[in-house]
């Protein structure tokens, strides 16, 4: 079995569960590698808390594909369109749980399940007794080990080398909708397999809006634009805010980039194992409440970043589990004036051993174009 489907099976077993179902989505690639096209074919992996190997239930569409890219000892109960997926789903059950309907309940992810694989479940094993899943993956996906930091150190590195590409793009006259194209193409050129999310390119009054979405507004000279996009490189995602002014700010504009970046600085500062996401929401917040914008500072500090942009640990008051070396999340405090402007500096940090590490380096002093 894989280490991380080992690891997952002894939670499972300490936890009190009977074991797992799992869908055919990001928690199983984590797991074992696999990868799937999202599809209506009924798909899951029975995981025992207890020796048994994993079961894979299956379209026969599949069989010879899935078998030819599973590491592990499995035993697979193929389906064909004709049959349905019930008997196989009803002997894949038996083998990985034993006869009748499992004493403990089966983790399955509250998340990606969907009513249709629920329903098949209750079907072949009525009364049988389900809990959500999602907690304990997310807990065991926030830290990262070395192989995933290279790949997230790589997605890091491909989304600074496109800002570096695109910046000269910037300047009056161009709408947002236009540099959100030539920036999602030097993203791709720079060996992204995709972006993390639909950038962001918001300019002058917009850049109020941390949700905005790009329109077809002209930059103009005087302009803050806030630029927030991503990289994903063999699953993992990158998450990085720069704002750029369009020729020399105005001073009030400059003293706010100033207060967010002594926000940014203090968030990273306070990274460091054992620090808990309040803590370093507290560290940033602080900075700019102390400056008297505290209510514009209207999102939480960060978020944990990996296989997907938003994760676990939420960097926020209330999220007080003590962070372990490995953990990634975002920093990225930010002030919002409707109507004027707005600044966010986003990084992408890592707990270290005895510190911490901003995996984005990209230069955080106001860059005027
Ligand atoms: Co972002
Ligand atoms: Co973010």
């Amino acid at each position: 079995m894989s280490a991380r489907l080992e690891h997952l099976r002894e939670r499972l077993q300490t936890d009190g569960w009977a074991g797992a179902v799992l869908m055919p989505a990001i928690n199983l690639t984590y797991l074992t590698g696999l990868r799937f096209h999202p599809g209506k074919r009924l798909t899951l992996l029975l995981l025992s808390a207890s020796d048994t190997p994993p079961v894979m239930v299956l379209p026969q569409l599949e069989l010879e594909r899935v078998r030819a890219s599973v590491t592990f000892a499995a035993r697979f109960f193929a389906w064909s369109d004709a049959e349905g997926p019930l008997k196989a789903l009803t002997t894949g059950m038996e083998a990985a749980f034993g006869a009748g309907v499992p004493a403990k309940p089966i983790a399955v992810e509250h998340s990606a399940m969907r009513v249709m694989e629920l329903r098949a479940l209750e079907a072949v094993a009525p009364g049988i007794r389900t809990g959500d899943l999602d907690p304990l993956l997310s807990e065991l996906r926030m830290v990262k080990d070395a192989e995933e930091l290279l790949l997230m150190e790589r997605a890091v590195a491909i989304v600074e080398q496109a800002l570096q590409a695109f910046l000269p793009h910037i300047r009056p006259g161009v709408s947002e909708r236009a540099l959100s194209r030539m920036l999602s193409e030097a993203i791709l050129a720079a060996g992204a397999d995709g972006e993390s999310f639909a950038n962001m390119i918001a300019s002058g009054p917009n850049a109020a809006n941390p949700h905005h979405e790009n329109s077809d507004r002209l930059l103009q000279t005087g302009d803050l634009v806030i630029i927030d996009c991503g990289a994903v490189y063999r699953g993992y995602h990158s998450d990085i805010t720069r704002t750029i002014a369009v020729g020399e700010p105005d001073p009030v504009a400059r003293h706010i980039y100033d207060i967010v970046l002594a926000a940014n600085t203090a968030g990273r500062d306070a990274c460091r194992p054992g620090v808990s996401g309040a803590a370093i929401d507290a560290a940033a917040r602080s900075v700019i409440e102390a400056a008297g914008y505290g209510a514009a500072f209207v999102h939480r500090t960060g978020h944990g970043l990996g296989l997907e942009t938003h994760e676990l640990p939420n960097i926020v008051a209330g999220s007080d589990t003590p962070l372990r070396p490995g953990t990634t999340f975002t920093v990225e405090p930010g002030i919002y004036l409707p109507g004027q402007y707005g600044v966010r500096i986003e990084d992408d940090v890592v707990i270290t051993e005895y510190g911490s590490r901003s995996l984005t380096t990209f230069p955080r002093e106001l860059i005027v174009v």
